[in-house]
């Protein structure tokens, strides 16, 4: 049996540098001669909607629960990396992914950071969750989930001790860590996210006290044991699952390699 339970924190912050482009190697659609233009563009991210109607995943997460943190807080945060970045050229083109990992500037993020990290945390938090969630993984992510943490119940008895644990605002996570080719659950505070580390996330849970207080108060609890036998998309988690595959080998090579 083995789990793994990481809390990981960001550090200050600093003004972008000319040499930033060399400090990473983040394939973001700009040139130098870009660089120097003066652009037009107005916006740059929009707010994703998520993957289902607001009033579906009640009766555990009210629409008026959604319409708040998705239509203001998510929307915020959008709203404001949009701000921000018409400021700056630099970032124009980026992907988000390739935003967040910019920005976050080797533990050291930029102004920009917040902003971008929290309008993917969103994106994939509503993505983690479906109308009758719950229940237990399937196929290969079971299997994995019970190699990597002894079974399904230690697991989810795991995450919840580290969501319940979580000092502050920050996030939960089920990732799927390049570097030690396993499963793990992982705290962030804030915004941080596991992009930063390069580590493939599988599941979010938010727990900033604004994605939970209108319908739980202060009972974080139960907010996170009705994420858990409810809402939580393992349809997600396994297709998330099945892609990272491509990028982290978990067993022996099913093809022979020459
Ligand atoms: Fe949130």
């Amino acid at each position: 049996m083995s789990w793994c339970c990481c809390n990981r924190l960001s550090t200050s912050s600093s003004s972008v540098t000319s040499d930033l482009w060399r400090q990473f190697n983040v394939p973001c659609r700009i040139s130098n001669v870009g660089l120097r233009q003066k652009r037009s563009v107005s916006a740059y991210y929009g707010l994703k909607t998520p993957p289902y109607k607001l009033d579906a995943l009640e009766p555990y997460m009210s629409q008026s629960m959604v319409e708040i943190h998705w239509g203001d807080h998510h929307r915020g945060y959008v709203e404001s990396l949009n701000k921000q970045i018409e400021k700056n050229d630099i970032f124009y083109g980026c992907t988000m992914d390739e935003l967040i990992k910019l920005t976050y500037n080797n533990g050291n993020p930029l102004p920009e950071f917040s902003d971008a990290a929290q309008v993917w945390n969103h994106d994939f938090f509503w993505e983690s969750m479906q109308p009758g969630g719950g229940d237990i993984p399937k196929l290969g992510l079971l299997q994995q989930i019970d190699k990597d943490f002894g079974s399904f119940t230690i697991f989810k008895d795991k995450f919840i001790e580290a969501a319940l644990t979580l000092f502050g605002s920050g996030w939960i996570w089920l990732v799927l860590s390049r570097e030690e080719k396993r499963l793990a659950i992982i705290k962030t505070s804030n915004a941080v996210n596991p992009l930063v580390w390069n580590d493939i996330p599988l599941i979010g849970l938010d727990l900033w006290e604004h994605a939970y207080y209108l319908d739980y108060k202060n009972d974080k609890a139960n907010y996170v044991n009705v994420f858990m036998n409810h809402l939580v998309s393992w349809d997600a988690a396994l297709g998330r699952m099945a892609r990272a595959q491509a990028f982290v080998n978990l067993g022996e090579p099913k093809i022979p390699v020459a």
